[in-house]
């Protein structure tokens, strides 16, 4: 199927038309940048205008950066917070004049890392993704199935959400060496081992590009490997569950 998956962040509303069974980009990424302040209304214009540029009309999905259930919005993390409570696929859907699919943005890029990224060779067994970048966000896998909406970036550590401490921007705001981010991730992932147990964790979002530089410094018996399908997986991630809420409601 043909859709077009967006990847809705903190800096940057990006796009393409992804042919879902490839996992293949149709057509080059666009991105605009998140409009200041990232209000519903101005979000959804800026998802107008990504959408007139690239030339599409058909169904659309949306990775989105905070807990999204039936949706609507729950939490904002680091998005304004006159997201919550708002119905933001009801919301885009008029703003487009078509079908509108959301889901958190974590969730949607593991997707699509466990299908055509690292994660094919784990179908089997407990895999925990996690995207490093203005949040922590998480999607849990158990035998390919996705448990949707967890927020492993909000355990507390030293007192607070774990990425206030260790995401990549709290590296920037604290002028971190990659070594010293590597110590406090792996005191993060420490944590999750001992509560979840996982089989292996993979690390997604712009930080895992990174990753030779911090790997030494994890020290956890989990296996840690890094995404391959990097900053595409939102956008790919997010068509192919818009495929799937297209497949159910056909059913
Ligand atoms: C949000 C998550 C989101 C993550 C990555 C966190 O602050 O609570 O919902 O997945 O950032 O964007």
């Amino acid at each position: 199927m043909e859709i077009l998956g967006v990847d809705i962040g903190g800096t940057g509303i990006k796009g393409a038309i992804v042919d879902t069974k490839t996992g293949l980009l149709l057509t080059e990424r666009v991105r605009i940048k998140t409009p200041h302040p990232a209000t519903p209304e101005a979000v959804a214009q800026t998802l107008k205008e990504l959408v007139d540029t690239i030339g599409y009309s058909g169904p659309v999905a949306c990775g989105f950066p905070a807990r999204v259930a039936h949706g609507i919005v729950h939490t904002a993390a680091n998005i304004d917070k006159s997201w919550i409570n708002t119905q933001v696929e009801e919301l885009f859907s008029q703003k487009l004049g078509q079908k509108v699919f959301v889901a958190n943005d974590a969730d949607v890029a593991g997707l699509a890392e466990m299908q055509f990224g690292a994660g094919i060779k784990h179908k089997k067994g407990k895999v925990i993704f996690l995207t490093i970048g203005t949040g922590i966000g998480s999607a849990i896998f158990n035998d390919g199935v996705l448990y949707t909406n967890s927020e492993l970036g909000h355990v507390l550590l030293h007192g607070d959400s774990a990425e206030r401490y260790c995401s990549e921007a709290a590296k920037e705001r604290e002028g971190l060496k990659w070594k010293q981010f590597g110590k406090r991730f792996n005191e993060y992932l420490s944590l999750i081992e001992f509560v979840l147990q996982p089989d292996v964790f993979i690390l997604g979002g712009g930080a895992s590009k990174k990753f030779e530089k911090f790997k030494d410094e994890l020290e956890v018996k989990t296996p840690v490997i890094a995404a391959v399908t990097l900053n595409l997986a939102g956008i790919i991630g997010a068509a192919c569950y818009g495929e799937t809420c297209l497949l159910k409601e056909q059913d």
